[in-house]
């Protein structure tokens, strides 16, 4: 299906539409014919008020016509023609936006006015005929110029209609029409979707794997657009981005500083490099929020410390550099670094060679200030190379596994763009999706154009939402009722005295990176010896926190409500969290969050608390549970069974185990990549976790929460290592107890050994 003018509907802001005056009649006609030509689409709003509202939901128009004589009639000193207009622009600069006047002299319009406009259109000068047609080109040279260079050449070959003898086979789509599955499928995604699934001998894209022509272009475009000296797509998520970056750079050998706190995808980096990790262990707060690593974590000394103490590295008296350091940035919760500072300042030494910032949660920092500095492209004055691998496709607009790798050049080293592709290309395919590069192009293009606007849209509603929960906490706890709270600031510093940060007015918040940022004077954060100027918490990642734990971090006697129980609540009501902890659940506001979704959160919220305080029986809230599970819930009401899972949660001190299981290092008896030489030998077997004394992991443990990984494959579950082995069998046996919880984690197979749930675990054959 084509797109056609008719898609990009002209705004049209007049009071004289059903006016019964020569004025009004003579407007429907010109209504009249702008829908005849090229069948223009017209919305109409009747006040400045509305044309505002309309033009801020609305991504399509193509025009904005206003009639400046509106403002005799309305009269409505707050809105006028000059705030419509500059409304418009600061969302939009490139629409254009048409003054249709007949009382209003030239020599009237002011400066200001004349620069945001395109166009001024006399009512009664000209013809209907010519007034419509003029108004229509507007919106033709606009529509033809909104999308990007890569996209718009997709669209324009898939429009040519070829008969193609080439690869994918399905042909435009035809191929699929052969067999009634086929066809099912054809008419789900619709014909568009497959005209553009082309064949990498399509010359007018370019090359991906050479990045040359319109697919090089559009890459190229995207390191401008992100700040970064070379940028490159990747078509196989960020997992396979961060192995390029690994493999570009790092050999059998040498030895990686890794945030623990990292993705199982840069395990697979120190596998298929043959690394010898070194680890740095981030913070943790006592509800299990994960926190930063430690800024002395990058001083040379430190680090020569843990090189000496590390078994597997055998010369310690050769010179030894930190051939790549990763860092997760921002943490899951939306903590992130101070990238800026951290590389300009404290780790600019000889020491570390590569820097990267694995940024799979937030490729949109560059493009509001009140991230400023805190993202790897921010970083413009290092000597070493500063890499940043990013899922556009996560909290931007592209498709699925769609993401980017930006490299910042270092002062001493630039990366060499011919050696670089050779890990490019060891990780593509050679058939790259095109319409997944088209996506990653019109993601760079929605951020260049509209970037600033888009992400101050959403911090903005994230902010509002922080503000509502923190008021609602407030006003519950004065009343000595309860409600859930924000993990945020309690108070900001506002204009010389401090606010509650309910009372904190948006724009402040939204304006002002500072009272982001987390520092040690500050208790809320819970974590211990916060450096300054060293993190701050992301405004848009929404951790939400239930009731149960004192400000000391020690579980309450009674009222505890576990986040388990709540965000199956919410699943419920179809809203589906990021990641949910003991005590708090994680939501992100992101590009596809609106009021109304924040409406539904909070209208679930309180029927939560309502079922909570009546002591609603479980069977109303949780029917499904009760009936899979009837011996175990049938007496319980929803109070009651928080209640006993906040008991024995505290009772078999859960939050305690997780915290010592997650201070340990295990002790390396070999390296990730001989642990995976045993995998693939076969040399390995599946072990209890009752059993796990003594034995080496083969491959990573990840328990969800906190989602940091316990276990790496080599390490030896020995020592002081035993508290993983406490801790996992203290979620084993938490799962018996309460059946249909059941948490993620990556590493473990169940199996039932007659009423009970067992965790194994791949370990090295003895
Ligand atoms: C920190 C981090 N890095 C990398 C990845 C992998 O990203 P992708 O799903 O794009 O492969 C993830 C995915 O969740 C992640 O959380």
């Amino acid at each position: 299906m084509k797109m056609t003018i008719a898609d990009w509907p002209v705004l049209f802001v007049s009071g004289e539409f059903s006016a019964g005056s020569n004025e009004g009649h003579r407007l429907r006609e010109l209504l009249d014919e702008l829908r005849k030509i090229d069948a223009c689409n017209v919305i109409s709003a009747t006040s400045y008020e509305d044309a505002l509202e309309i033009f801020t939901s609305r991504a399509d128009i193509g025009c904005v016509v206003v009639d400046w004589d509106l403002e005799f009639e309305q009269n409505n000193e707050k809105m006028t023609p000059e705030i419509l207009l500059d409304g418009i622009r600061k969302r939009n600069t490139k629409i254009p936006v048409i003054l249709l006047t007949d009382h209003l002299e030239t020599e009237n319009l002011s400066r200001e006015v004349l620069k945001q406009i395109n166009d001024c259109l006399w009512k009664t000068a000209d013809t209907v005929e010519f007034i419509a047609g003029r108004i229509a080109n507007w919106v033709k040279s606009y529509s033809e110029n909104v999308v990007p260079e890569f996209f718009g050449k997709l669209v324009e070959y898939s429009e040519r209609y070829k008969y193609a003898w080439h690869t994918p086979g399905h042909l435009g789509g035809q191929g699929f029409l052969r067999a009634p599955a086929g066809v099912a499928m054809f008419k789900f995604f619709g014909e568009n979707t497959f005209r553009s699934d082309l064949s990498i001998s399509v010359p007018e894209l370019g090359s991906l794997l050479d990045h040359e022509g319109a697919a090089g272009d559009a890459e190229r475009n995207s390191a401008a657009v992100f700040g970064a000296d070379q940028t490159y797509y990747v078509l196989n998520g960020t997992s396979t981005v961060n192995q390029i970056i690994w493999r570009s750079q790092v050999l059998s050998g040498d030895i990686a500083l890794v945030d623990r706190n990292c993705h199982k995808s840069l395990n697979y980096a120190m596998v298929i490099t043959g690394a010898t990790p070194v680890y740095m262990i981030p913070r943790r707060n006592a509800r299990g929020i994960i926190g930063p690593v430690r800024r002395t974590e990058f001083s040379a000394d430190s680090i020569k410390k843990r090189i000496d103490a590390h078994p597997l590295i055998k010369d310690k008296n050769k010179e030894t550099h930190i051939r790549m350091s990763a860092l997760t940035n921002s943490t899951y919760d939306g903590v992130c670094y101070n990238a800026k500072a951290i590389l300009e300042k404290y780790a600019g030494d000889e020491t570390i060679e590569n820097f990267h910032f694995d940024e799979a949660w937030y490729a949109y920092a560059h493009f509001h200030p009140v991230y400023a500095g805190h993202y790897g492209m921010a970083v413009k004055d290092c000597r070493h190379p500063v890499f940043c691998s990013q899922s556009t496709h996560k909290l931007l607009t592209a498709f699925s596994q769609a993401s980017m790798l930006h490299i910042r050049n270092g002062s001493q080293r630039a990366i060499d763009p011919v050696l670089f592709n050779e890990s490019y290309m060891m990780h593509g395919s050679t058939s790259p999706q095109y319409s997944m590069i088209a996506s990653l192009d019109v993601a760079t293009r929605m951020m260049a154009d509209n970037g600033e606007t888009i992400l101050g849209d959403i911090i903005r509603e994230a902010i509002q939402l922080r503000r509502k929960i923190a008021g609602l906490e407030r006003d519950s706890r004065r009343n000595g009722d309860w409600f859930f709270g924000m993990w945020q600031p309690h108070t900001v510093k506002y204009h010389g005295g401090t606010v509650d940060f309910a009372d904190c007015p948006t724009d402040y918040l939204m304006e002002n990176q500072t009272p982001w940022v987390l520092n040690d004077r500050d208790k809320w954060h819970g974590f211990e010896d916060i450096e300054d100027d060293y993190v701050m918490l992301d405004p848009i990642k929404l951790t939400i926190l239930t009731p149960g734990i004192d400000d000391n971090g020690k579980l309450l006697p009674t009222g505890g409500i576990p986040a388990a129980i709540v965000s199956n609540f919410l699943i419920k009501h179809n809203i589906v969290c990021e990641k949910t902890d003991y005590y708090s659940f994680l939501l992100l506001n992101s590009l596809g969050t609106n009021k109304a979704k924040q409406g539904s959160l909070l209208a679930a919220l309180f029927e939560f608390k309502k079922f909570y305080d009546s002591d609603t029986p479980l069977e109303a809230v949780f029917p499904d549970l009760v009936k899979d599970h009837p011996e175990r819930y049938k007496a319980e009401t929803l109070k009651s069974h928080c209640e006993s899972m906040h008991r024995y949660l505290r009772e078999n001190r859960i939050m305690e185990l997780m915290h010592r299981s997650f201070e340990v290092i295990p002790v390396p008896s070999m390296l990730p990549v001989e642990a995976a030489a045993n995998v693939v030998r076969g040399n390995v077997e599946m072990v209890d976790v009752a059993e796990l004394h003594d034995r080496i992991a083969a491959v990573m443990l990840v328990p969800y929460p906190p989602g940091i990984p316990v276990m790496m494959g080599g390490e030896t579950m020995s020592g002081e290592a035993k508290a993983i082995a406490e801790y996992l069998l203290a979620r084993e046996k938490f799962e018996n107890e309460f059946p249909g919880y059941e948490g993620d984690i990556h590493g473990i197979t169940r199996e039932r050994h007659g009423e009970r749930t067992v965790f194994r675990t791949l370990c090295i054959k003895k």
